[in-house]
């Protein structure tokens, strides 16, 4: 017997949903120019949102002086607090509220300028407005350009759960000025380097190799290098998600040393510590549990904690951000992960520089490499 007497088919919920396109550009970030060109005025207003940190960036602020009136060609400016703090439910509402109070409809364009954060919020604002509005991102982090803004993941955190609140509803237009990265803090942009790492284990050894070698122009920012490890990184995300858009098989590797680094985001208290120096950490922490378990080699182990320590990331058992002794607390946030079916924590794990398995893991193995 089948499992069902008849199935229905959709076409995309909506233009945007069915794909993204990604422009670059190598110039120093000019919004305006970018919002004002005809090709970027399809139907349908705007409402830009971004965070009161970028909104004060000098490459962004003559764009936000436009709005100086309360509006600029029909369209709108929400301007959030900065950080992971701020991804809530409520911020989430308020770009919503805005978006009534300004008679949007599902035409409009959701058009995020900001990190993960923002991005992430403002996309999921606009896959629940009036069951589905238009979506664009410009991504001013590092991490959001390598991972955030690419493949239609969105949501927001609730309580100190990290995104447990969301949906896949991907931007129609992504806006990449690789050039945003020059003023992020040190933190900030060590922390998009831990996805791109993270990105070069699982699918590039040659991506890992360049990024080794090149770990010292990297570190200094160098606009060239920092340019093709963006592009080949969003290349390698993208052939994932196109193959694997809801996260059932393959897509799920990019959250190599995430069970781990969520766990440490929570137990930490949500915004103690970025989300690339906790994935960075859970990567450490994968690697070890790899070695534990025989998957891996003692030289991929060595070679990763290398890179990480190289990097300046830790990798030790216990950060510390925690008190000594608090593997218990974070095997317990890793059990609440959202992608654990039963009790067993499941682990993405790796053999070597990409050859990548998911793994259900005892909680003796995890403790040990947390202690
Ligand atoms: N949707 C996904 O697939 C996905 C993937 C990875 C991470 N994420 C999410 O991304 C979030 C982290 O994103 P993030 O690291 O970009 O953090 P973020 O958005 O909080 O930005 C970090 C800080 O940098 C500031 N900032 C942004 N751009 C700047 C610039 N150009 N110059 C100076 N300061 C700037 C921001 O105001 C903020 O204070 C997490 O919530 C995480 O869950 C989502």
């Amino acid at each position: 017997m089948s499992d069902a007497d008849f199935s229905l088919t959709y076409p995309p919920v909506h233009p945007g949903t069915a794909v993204s396109r990604i422009r670059f550009y190598n110039t120093a970030p000019d919004l305006a120019a970018v919002f004002s060109t005809p090709a970027a005025q399809p139907a349908g207003r705007r409402i830009f949102v971004t965070d009161t940190t970028i909104a004060a960036l000098p490459a962004v602020r003559p764009f936000i002086s436009l709005f100086a009136d309360g509006s600029w060609n029909g369209s709108i400016l929400v301007t959030l607090p900065a950080g992971e703090a701020a991804k809530t439910l409520d911020n989430v509402m308020q770009i919503i509220k805005h978006a009534l109070d300004h008679n949007f409809n599902r035409n409009d364009i959701f058009t995020a300028i900001g990190g993960g954060v923002i991005s992430d919020m403002t996309a999921f604002a606009s896959a629940i407005f009036k069951r589905g509005a238009r979506c664009e991102i410009v991504p001013t982090t590092l991490l959001a350009m390598v991972d955030a803004a690419v493949g239609g993941k969105t949501g927001c955190d609730y309580d100190s759960y990290k995104n447990m609140i969301g949906a896949f509803y991907p931007a129609e237009h992504l806006y990449f000025f690789p050039r945003f990265i020059e003023t992020l803090p040190e933190s900030e942009y060590r922390s998009g380097l831990a996805e791109a790492v993270k990105t070069a284990l699982l699918y590039s050894k040659e991506l890992y190799t360049f990024i080794k070698d090149n770990s010292e122009k990297i570190k200094r920012r160098d606009p060239k290098l920092l340019a093709d490890v963006i592009t080949r990184c969003v290349k390698a995300k993208a052939a994932v998600v196109e193959q694997d858009f809801t996260e059932k098989n393959i897509r799920m590797y990019l959250n190599l040393g995430h069970t781990f680094g969520h766990a440490l985001e929570s137990t930490a208290g949500l915004g103690k510590i970025t989300h690339g120096d906790a994935v960075a950490w859970g990567i450490g922490r994968a690697a070890a549990v790899s070695l534990k378990l025989g998957l891996c080699t003692r030289a991929y182990y060595d070679n990763v904690t290398a890179l990480l320590a190289g990097f300046g990331w830790e990798t030790n058992p216990c950060p510390d951000i925690l008190k000594a002794g608090s593997s218990g607390s974070l095997l317990a946030a890793m059990k609440k992960d959202k992608k654990n079916s039963g009790s067993a924590v499941k682990l993405i794990l790796q053999k070597d520089i990409g050859q990548t398995v998911i793994r259900e893991t005892d909680d003796a193995t995890i403790m040990q490499v947390l202690s």
